[in-house]
């Protein structure tokens, strides 16, 4: 039998991990497409290199979009290319864990697990965002104490305090990464009356994307069309400029963070209070949003190590209920083959 997998299916980033191996792809979730015979032009890196600059002929997809697969067949396609990629070998017909946002409905958790299924694996479990997050972010999460983390990713933000493998409070809404991008293009259509692509706001935003004076230094060169006269254009943007398209973002998130605490039962806040609050997620590096999330709720605020990898590390650590739930359905795991 070969050997089981994690997929973290992310709406800006696909991740699986390999037992005993770790991380094996990490490439965007992005796919391109040819309308004319309907075959995959490319996948992964190459298919976001592709992002705005495709003819009428091709089309480069993101296929999730807010932490939900928005077409279904593509997302197979897109899984099927990277699993192939995972080992030159066979690798069988593994077992697979794949995390899901917190509050998807029942059916969009469906379709996570019939995409995987089709790409030949014959087991799929499914392990919250959040609780992925806290096992890859280190945290015992089988102890019964209180940890509160917040996985900031592209298309959501996935809150949850999380206590005895379970989840006893949480929250995902759809503001994180993508929408800060949408911002400072924007932002620079405002100021410069320049038109920008998604990939120069996502470049900009994580060179000097900040959400408090003096976090981020520096400026960024962007280029785009000049909106006045149709012909290419270009600008240094100051670090200091970002927090105006990224401010409200961060303030929306920071907001559902204290109405999490606001709904935390008392014993778990007092262990919160202590242990502060845990952030995963590539979004949680923009400068200053740590510092934000402190002072907003008097908490010290950690960004967790690599922190955009916890939460395929977390699913990877999960891979050994996936004998346990089969063996004792009484006991306490993160994971769940009931879909
Ligand atoms: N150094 C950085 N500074 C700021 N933002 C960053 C940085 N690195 C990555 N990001 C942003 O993090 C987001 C991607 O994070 P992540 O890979 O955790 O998302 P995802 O898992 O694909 O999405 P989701 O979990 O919402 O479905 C993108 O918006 C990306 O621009
Ligand atoms: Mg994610």
């Amino acid at each position: 039998m070969g050997a089981d997998i994690a997929i973290d299916l992310g709406t800006s980033r696909t991740r699986i991990y390999l037992e005993n191996k770790g991380i094996m792809v990490d490439e965007p979730s992005v796919i391109t497409v040819n309308h004319e015979n309907d075959s995959i032009v490319a996948v992964g890196e190459e298919a976001y290199r592709m992002l705005g600059r495709t003819s009428e002929r091709f089309s480069a997809i993101y296929p999730l979009s807010g932490g939900v697969i928005s077409d279904l067949g593509l997302v197979e396609a897109m899984i099927s290319t990277f699993l192939t990629r995972v080992t030159s070998a066979r690798i069988g017909m593994p077992r697979a864990v794949a995390c899901v946002p917190g509050e998807i409905t029942e059916v969009e958790k469906r379709a996570v697990v019939n995409a995987i299924s089709c790409c030949g694996i014959r087991r799929v479990c499914l392990i919250e965002e959040p609780v992925a997050a806290a096992i890859g972010a280190g945290i015992d999460i089988s102890s019964p104490h209180g940890a509160f983390v917040a996985d900031i990713g592209g298309g959501t933000t996935d809150m949850a305090v999380i206590s005895l493998s379970g989840i006893a409070v949480s929250r995902s809404v759809k503001q994180a990464g993508n929408i800060m991008d949408d911002e400072i293009i924007k932002y620079v259509k405002r100021r410069y009356n320049m038109l920008i692509g998604k990939r120069m706001a996502e470049d900009a935003k994580k060179a000097i994307g900040c959400v408090v004076k003096g976090a981020a230094i520096g400026k960024y060169r962007i280029k785009g069309k000049s909106i006045v006269t149709g012909m290419p254009a270009w600008a240094d943007m100051d670090a200091e400029e970002m927090i105006e398209p990224l401010r409200e973002t961060a303030d929306i998130i920071v907001g559902h963070i204290q109405d999490v605490l606001e709904e935390t039962p008392p014993e778990l806040i007092g262990d919160i209070h202590s242990d502060g609050i845990t952030l995963t997620g590539g979004a949680s590096q923009i400068a200053g949003l740590d510092k934000l999330i402190s002072a907003a709720t008097d908490l010290k605020v950690r960004i967790a190590e690599n922190p955009a990898d916890c939460v395929v590390n977390g699913c990877g650590d999960s891979l050994k209920y996936i004998d346990i739930i089969r063996r004792n359905d009484s006991m306490v795991s993160p994971i769940t083959d009931r879909y």
